[in-house]
């Protein structure tokens, strides 16, 4: 695998005490956090509601520097492109299951300035999002049917992983979805190099020890 991957640890704050939402998101970035995963649902495309566009940036102008992520569960990804890009979002990641206009989706995002991430569920099969590896910057493989957190880690997805690795070497492939120290060593091996993990960091007694211990197993296996 090429040293030019980096292994990078997104946490999931969607688990953790949303009154304190600032809190939550800078104890993590103090603990090691590389970026934070911020799950965005509508209702329509999963079964859960969770925060749009005027949440986000309130954290971002409590946090300056971070690198965002939103995962965009929603139906209508097109619509939200803009606002985001306005609360800070430094990267969109979209479902491709319910638009069919997913490269004009990727464009966009990339004009408002921020990175394209593309992402499937479990029941979509890797070639769907093959198509688009070459308009957007990363694909998310989800390791659980999207909507909820402390779901258990859907190993046969690594099948995906292993495929996108073997194919593109310098593709940054994410996974999100039961992801802990029990899972990261498969999320690893297959070739995963950027990280989201809620409840397994959110929970954890040592959020640094636990943040560094995937960091380090992913990196390892990058080498
Ligand atoms: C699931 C979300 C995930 C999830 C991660 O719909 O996209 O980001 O909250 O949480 P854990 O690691 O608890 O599965
Ligand atoms: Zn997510």
């Amino acid at each position: 695998m090429s040293r030019h991957l980096k292994a990078l640890i997104g946490p999931s704050i969607l688990n953790s005490d949303l009154s304190k939402l600032y809190e939550e998101s800078q104890k993590l970035l103090d603990n090691g956090a590389d970026y934070l995963h911020l799950d965005v649902m509508d209702g329509q495309f999963v079964p859960n509601l969770t925060f749009g566009h005027p949440v986000v940036k309130c954290l971002r102008n409590r946090i300056k520097d971070a690198f965002f992520e939103t995962h965009m569960m929603v139906s209508n990804p097109e619509q939200w492109i803009s606002p985001m890009a306005d609360a800070g979002v430094n990267q969109y990641t979209f479902h491709i299951e319910p638009v069919n206009n997913v490269e004009d989706i990727c464009r966009k995002i990339k004009e408002s300035g921020m990175k394209v991430g593309v992402a499937i569920k479990p029941g979509t099969p890797v070639s769907e999002v093959e198509k688009y590896i070459s308009v957007a910057d990363m694909v998310l493989i989800m390791t659980v049917e999207p909507g909820f957190g402390g779901q258990k880690f859907m190993e046969d997805q690594m099948e995906k992983v292993r495929y996108l690795r073997d194919q593109y070497p310098l593709l940054d492939i994410e996974v999100d979805g039961g992801v802990g120290p029990a899972t990261i060593g498969c999320c690893a091996s297959a070739g995963a190099n950027m990280i989201v993990s809620g409840t397994a960091v959110i929970g954890s007694k040592d959020q640094a020890a636990t943040i560094k211990l995937l960091r380090d197993t992913v990196q390892k296996a990058i080498l």
